[in-house]
C-alpha cells in the first residue's frame, strides 16, 4: 500500500500534474492519447450507457468525452487523491460528469453498475494489478468494456529505451517500482495484458501500439519527463545529465517519442 500512498500525496501535492503533461502531445494520427481513448469508445457507446473513469485525476478524459459528443447516459470519475477530485469538480463544473474520491481496490459503487470503464495512464500504477481488475470486473456489466491506455514498449529504438535506462539507473536503490520491495507487474505489451486478464472473464477486443510525439524541444521533452514518478529523488547534477542526453538524443533525430498501448477488453 504504500506506493498507493506515495501516488496520492504526489497527486495531491501536484493536482492536474498527468493532464497537463499528456495534453500537450500527439500521436502520429494528430490526436493526443486522451482523444485516441475517446475515439477508441465512441465505438461502443450509446445514449443508455454509463462510463467509469477510474483514477479519474483532473478529470479531463470524461471531460473530453463529453466534448466529442460520445453519448452516455452518466459520466463517474473516482480518484484517490482528494486534490484532484476537488480540481475535477471545479474545472469541469459545467460538465454532466460525477467525481468521487475512491480507491480502485474498494470501487465506492455497486457490483454491475457501469457499461463502460475507462483508465489513462492508471492501470500499470495499481499494485496488486489483479485485485484492482477483479474490482473493475465486479462493477462492470455483463458484455462492459474496460479501455486503457498505459506505456508501451519502445518498438522504433528511438531513445525513449536509452532515456529510461539512464533514469532508472540514477534513481537510489529499492526507489523504483512499488516501493514496496517488489517489482511492479510489467503493463506494456499486448502479452502482458492476455497473462494478466483471466480468459474465463475477460474477452480481448483490441490492442494498438503508437507513440507520442515529443517533437524536438529540449526544454519540453525534459519537462514531459521530469513529471514522471520518483523523478524527484535525482539531484541538480542527474538532472542536468538527463537534459544534456535528450539534447543529444534530439540531435541525433532519435527523440524519445513516448510509447503507448492502447486497449479494450470485454466482460464475459
Ligand atoms: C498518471 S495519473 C492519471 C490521471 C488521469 N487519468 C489522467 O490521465 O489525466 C494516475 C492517477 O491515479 C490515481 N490513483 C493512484 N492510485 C489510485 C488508487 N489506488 N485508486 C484510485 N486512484 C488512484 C492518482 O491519484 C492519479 O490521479
Amino acid at each position: 500500500m504504500k506506493f498507493t500512498q506515495y501516488l496520492e500525496r504526489v497527486h495531491d501535492e501536484n493536482s492536474g500534474l498527468t493532464f497537463r503533461c499528456f495534453s500537450k502531445f500527439y500521436t502520429e494520427t494528430g490526436l493526443t492519447s486522451y482523444e485516441e481513448l475517446v475515439e477508441l469508445i465512441r465505438e461502443s457507446a450509446d445514449g443508455k450507457s454509463q462510463i467509469l473513469d477510474v483514477a479519474c485525476g483532473e478529470g479531463f478524459f470524461l471531460a473530453a468525452l463529453e466534448k466529442a459528443s460520445v453519448p452516455f447516459l452518466a459520466y463517474h470519475g473516482i480518484d484517490i487523491s482528494k486534490n484532484e477530485i476537488e480540481e475535477a469538480t471545479r474545472n469541469h463544473s459545467k460538465s454532466k460528469a460525477v467525481f468521487t474520491h475512491g480507491n480502485v481496490f474498494a470501487l465506492p459503487v455497486g457490483d454491475e453498475s457501469f457499461t463502460h470503464v475507462s483508465m489513462h495512464m492508471a492501470l500499470m500504477l495499481f499494485e496488486p494489478i489483479e485485485r484492482a481488475i477483479n474490482e473493475i470486473h465486479r462493477v462492470l456489466k455483463k458484455g462492459g468494456i474496460l479501455s486503457f491506455v498505459v506505456g508501451g514498449m519502445d518498438s522504433s529504438n528511438n531513445g525513449y529505451t536509452q532515456l529510461s535506462k539512464i533514469v532508472r539507473s540514477k534513481l537510489p536503490k529499492g526507489r523504483l517500482s512499488t516501493l514496496d520491495g517488489k517489482p511492479q507487474e510489467a503493463l506494456s505489451s499486448e502479452t502482458d495484458v492476455t497473462r494478466l486478464f483471466d480468459a474465463n472473464d475477460w474477452e480481448l477486443l483490441s490492442s494498438r501500439t503508437m507513440e507520442l510525439l515529443v517533437g524536438n524541444d529540449v526544454d519540453e521533452i525534459f519537462e514531459f519527463y521530469r513529471a514522471s514518478y520518483f523523478w524527484e529523488w535525482l539531484g541538480v547534477n542527474e538532472l542536468n545529465n538527463i537534459k544534456k542526453h535528450i539534447k543529444w538524443l534530439v540531435s541525433q533525430s532519435k527523440e524519445p517519442n513516448f510509447p503507448l498501448l492502447l486497449c479494450s477488453l470485454k466482460k464475459k
